[in-house]
C-alpha cells in the first residue's frame, strides 16, 4: 500500500475509476465519474431490485436510507433528523425557495453568479408573490473576502429576509467567505441558504461551522456518486417553519423533521445504496484529504496558466477565495474554437462560458486526475494561446 497522500496512492485512487485511457477528464463541477466499487455496488442492488420487486425483499431499503442519512449527516456535521435526501442541489435550493414563509415587499439577497436553481427560482417566486430580488455584484476575479461580503451587506434593508449564496461559483470559481456571511445573516435575522454544488465532496464542509439555515448538494458533481441524488440540510430550528414542495405518502410521520422534504412516491432505491457507497468512498480517503488534494491540483494548473502572458485569470489564486474550478479566458483566441480543439485534438474535456464577464475555459480537475495532467492541460493551453 503506498504512503497515504503520495503520489502513488492517487495513481491508485485514479485506478478505481473507469475513465477512458488518454482521456483528462477536468469537468468535476459538471459531472464526474464514479468509482468501480460504487459503480458495482449499484448494478448489485439494480439487479437485486428487478429480481425481486417484492415489498418484502425491498422492505431493506428503508434502512439503507436511513444509513445514507446518518452518513451525510455525519460528512456535513449535521444530526440525521436535519438531512433530506433530495434528487440533486437544484431541487434542495428550490424547496428553500417555496418553502419559506414570505409576504409582499420583502427582499431576497442573491448574487449575480448564483445557479438558476438559486436565482431564477427566486425571481418566479417574487413575480407570483410581489417579492423583490436584490442582486449582488460579482468581481471578477475576487480580490479579498471584504470585497464579496461589502457587496452583500450593502444590498440588506429593514425588508431582507433572505441571503442565498453560492459557497464555490460555478461561473468563476470564486469562494463566498460563508462562515463570516453566516454572522451577517444572524445578525439581521435573515434565512441564509448556501448552494454547495461545487463544494459537496470537494472541501471538507461542516454546516455548523458555517452557521448556514440551509445547505444543497449533488451526488453526481464531486461526491463522484449517482446522478440525480443530492443532499439538502436544514438547520434543525428551522425545519418546522419550511414548507414542503411536495406531499405524498410519508410525510405524515415526520413532519419535524427534514425527511418530510424527500417523500416523492416511490424512489429509486438501488441508486440511494450507490449514493450511500459513495459517501462510504470519499469517507474512506477522508474529507480534509481530499480538499488538500484539490488545493496541490488547483495550485498547479493555476500557477502555470498565470505564468502564461496570453491567458486571463477569472479565478483567484488564493485558496481561501476558491475551490476545484479553475476559470480563465485566452487573449486574442476564441473561446469556443479553444474548446473544440481542447477535446478534439488532445481530448481534454472541460466547460465553456462562451461570452459575457465569465467568458472563458474552465477547468475543474478532482482526485483522479494526476499532476501530470494538471501540466498537460496548462501546456495545450500555451500551444494554443
Ligand atoms: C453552483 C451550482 N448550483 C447548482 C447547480 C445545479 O446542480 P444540479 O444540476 O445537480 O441540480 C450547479 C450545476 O452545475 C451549480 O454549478
Amino acid at each position: 500500500m503506498p504512503a497515504t497522500g503520495s503520489e502513488d496512492y492517487w495513481s491508485l485512487v485514479k485506478r478505481q475509476f473507469p475513465l477512458s485511457a488518454g482521456l483528462i477528464y477536468l469537468n468535476a463541477a459538471n459531472v464526474c465519474p464514479s468509482s468501480r466499487p460504487v459503480l458495482d455496488r449499484h448494478q448489485e442492488y439494480l439487479r437485486d431490485f428487478h429480481a425481486d420487486p417484492s415489498f418484502q425483499n425491498r422492505a431493506k431499503y428503508d434502512k439503507l436510507q436511513e444509513s445514507l442519512r446518518s452518513k451525510l449527516a455525519a460528512m456535513l456535521g449535521a444530526t440525521p433528523d436535519e438531512i433530506a435526501v433530495t434528487r440533486n442541489t437544484s431541487e434542495g435550493s428550490n424547496i428553500v425557495v417555496n418553502g419559506i414563509d414570505l409576504k409582499e415587499g420583502d427582499e431576497i439577497i442573491v448574487t449575480t453568479h448564483n445557479h438558476p436553481s438559486s436565482f431564477d427560482s427566486w425571481k418566479v417566486r417574487a413575480q407570483r408573490a410581489k417579492l423583490v430580488v436584490r442582486e449582488a455584484p460579482v468581481p471578477v476575479p475576487a480580490r479579498s473576502k471584504q470585497e464579496l461580503t461589502d457587496s452583500i451587506t450593502s444590498l440588506i434593508n429593514p425588508r431582507t429576509r433572505v441571503l442565498a449564496v453560492t459557497h464555490v461559483t460555478s461561473t468563476t470559481g470564486n469562494r463566498y467567505p460563508v462562515n463570516e456571511l453566516a454572522a451577517i445573516a444572524r445578525k439581521h435575522n435573515l434565512w441564509y441558504h448556501v448552494d454547495g454544488a461545487q463544494t459537496f465532496g470537494a472541501l471538507d464542509v461542516n454546516v455548523k461551522r458555517i452557521g448556514c439555515d440551509s445547505y444543497s448538494g449533488s451526488s453526481h458533481k464531486w461526491l463522484m456518486g449517482p446522478l440525480e441524488a443530492g443532499v439538502l440540510y436544514i438547520r434543525k430550528e428551522r425545519i418546522d417553519g419550511l414548507w414542503p414542495s411536495i406531499v405524498t405518502a410519508g410525510w405524515e410521520p415526520n413532519p419535524k423533521t427534514a425527511r418530510k422534504f424527500e417523500v416523492y412516491g416511490q424512489r429509486d432505491n438501488p441508486r440511494l445504496v450507490a449514493f450511500e457507497a459513495a459517501v462510504d468512498f470519499i469517507t474512506l480517503i477522508g474529507m480534509a484529504r481530499v480538499e488538500e488534494r484539490l488545493r496541490q491540483l488547483t495550485t498547479r494548473l493555476k500557477s502555470q496558466l498565470a505564468a502564461s502572458p496570453a491567458v486571463v485569470m477569472k479565478t483567484p489564486q488564493d485558496w481561501e477565495l476558491s475551490g476545484g474550478v479553475v476559470k480563465f479566458a485566452v487573449r486574442g483566441k476564441k473561446t469556443g474554437e479553444l474548446y473544440d480543439r481542447l477535446y478534439g485534438q488532445h481530448r481534454v474535456a472541460l466547460a465553456q462560458t462562451a461570452s459575457g464577464p465569465s467568458e472563458g475555459l474552465r477547468f475543474s480537475p478532482h482526485i483522479y486526475n494526476s499532476m501530470e495532467e494538471m501540466d498537460e492541460a496548462a501546456s495545450f493551453i500555451k500551444r494554443l494561446a
